[in-house]
């Protein structure tokens, strides 16, 4: 039989990998890790599930390198700061292995939308002194809005101002994403990703709104990468050249859903400068690649960065069918795809587009945010064999 989507199902080499396939598991949060950030049994339950599906590459959800530079964001975020998160994640690793899936740990730093309750009192930091208008609570379910304290039909999580940081600082940072990457590489990760999308710190620098900086770390698209690029040449260092290391963009923040570049050539010069840089591969982060927010000119950001930077791209948003993704990868737009909410519900999302059968477009449920389910034998069942795929 003809493979339906010859492209997606075809083996990549990403930087030092070569994965199975074309398929990632967008990061997604899932604030089920222990209250001191230890990854859970249950997380490597949820993982490996996932990796059985049949995916090439897990990219965790975003993590915290170290918690002495207020880089954690959530409560229940799991942590790579410590000898006990290292422990907890090599499970999650070990699990996912057994199913010829590559998986990296996103490192993240929250900058100015960290939640108050995990700063200890100390003001949140960003690129500048400003402050975040806060984000809408979508939920249906009471258990988030409990958890936060908050309450009504649509409440409001707000966020103190900012404080701006010294470059002394940003160095500090830095390193903190480079010993946690050398964390998660010594407890057996194949790699990172480093968190520049969404809204969190070093989105903050690479958005020219929230970068108002007059130093070599803001005023141009050259300066306002100059972090991302600081913490990569770190990590890459920290963790040598045989593991993958990725940098995710947006335009969007979880406190600025339409968010905006200031055009197409934003993207080319940002691509421009990550060129040669020690990133292997670039993931742009969306709701809707193809929606690039830009009256004047249609192409896809992410197909501008790959052409401007030179390196493989994930295109990640809105992909919930196999024939959207084989479009991304014949058009130019990615050399792999990112699928997010579809893989939240259905585990089985690969082997499912793969096989042709029907099934619902996952409904993007936030109650499993915060409570997700703890009977693992049903939540996760691993009885069924990994589908064995002839690789074409
Ligand atoms: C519940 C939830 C949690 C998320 N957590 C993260 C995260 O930890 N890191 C990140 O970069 N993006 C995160 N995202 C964004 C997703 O990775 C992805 O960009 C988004 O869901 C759009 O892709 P999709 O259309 O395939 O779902 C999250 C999205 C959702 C819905």
């Amino acid at each position: 039989m003809a493979e339906a989507f010859p492209t997606l199902f075809s083996p990549i080499k990403l930087g030092p990998l070569t994965l199975r396939n074309r398929i990632a598991m967008a990061p997604l949060t899932r604030q089920m890790a222990e209250a001191d950030g230890t990854p859970t049994d249950e997380m490597a339950a949820y993982y490996a599930r996932r990796a059985r599906g049949g995916l090439g590459l897990i990219i965790t959800e975003g993590t915290y390198e170290n918690d002495g530079v207020q880089s954690r964001a959530y409560l229940s975020q799991p942590g790579i700061a410590t000898k006990q998160h290292q422990a907890g994640w090599a499970k999650v690793f070990d699990a996912v292995h057994q199913h010829d899936c590559k998986i990296i740990v996103q490192l993240m730093h929250g900058g100015r939308v960290a939640d108050p309750r995990v700063l200890g009192g100390k003001p949140p930091v960003s690129a500048s002194a400003t402050q975040s208008g806060g984000w809408t609570l979508y939920t249906d379910s009471d258990d988030e809005k409990n958890i936060r304290g908050i309450s009504g039909p649509w409440p409001k999580v707000t966020f103190g101002p900012a404080r701006e940081l010294t470059v002394a600082e940003i160095h500090q940072i830095a390193d903190g994403f480079a010993a946690g990457a050398k964390r998660a590489v010594d407890a057996g990760a194949d790699g990172v990703e480093v968190h520049g999308a969404n809204g969190y710190l070093l989105w903050q620098f690479i958005t020219p709104k929230t970068n108002l900086r007059t130093d070599e770390f803001g005023g141009s698209p050259e300066n306002n990468i100059r972090f991302a690029k600081l913490v990569g040449d770190k990590v890459r260092a920290a963790i040598g050249p045989n593991k993958l290391i990725v940098l995710r963009l947006s335009q969007d923040g979880v406190d600025d859903f339409v968010g905006a570049w200031p055009g197409t050539s934003y993207a080319k010069a940002i691509g421009e400068a990550l060129k040669g840089s020690a990133y292997d591969a670039l993931h742009w982060s969306s709701f809707n690649y193809l929606d690039n927010r830009q009256t004047d000119d249609a192409t896809p950001m992410s197909t501008v960065l790959r052409k401007a930077s030179g390196l493989p791209v994930i295109t990640n948003g809105g992909i919930a069918e196999g024939a959207q993704a084989e479009d991304v990868l014949t058009t130019g737009a990615g050399d792999m795809v990112a699928i997010g909410r579809p893989i939240f519900a259905q585990p089985d999302w690969p082997y499912i587009v793969r096989s042709g059968a029907a099934y619902d477009w996952a409904q993007f449920d936030r109650k499993y945010v915060v409570r997700p389910p703890i009977d693992y034998a049903h939540a996760y069942p691993l009885a069924l064999s990994d589908p064995k795929w002839p690789t074409i």
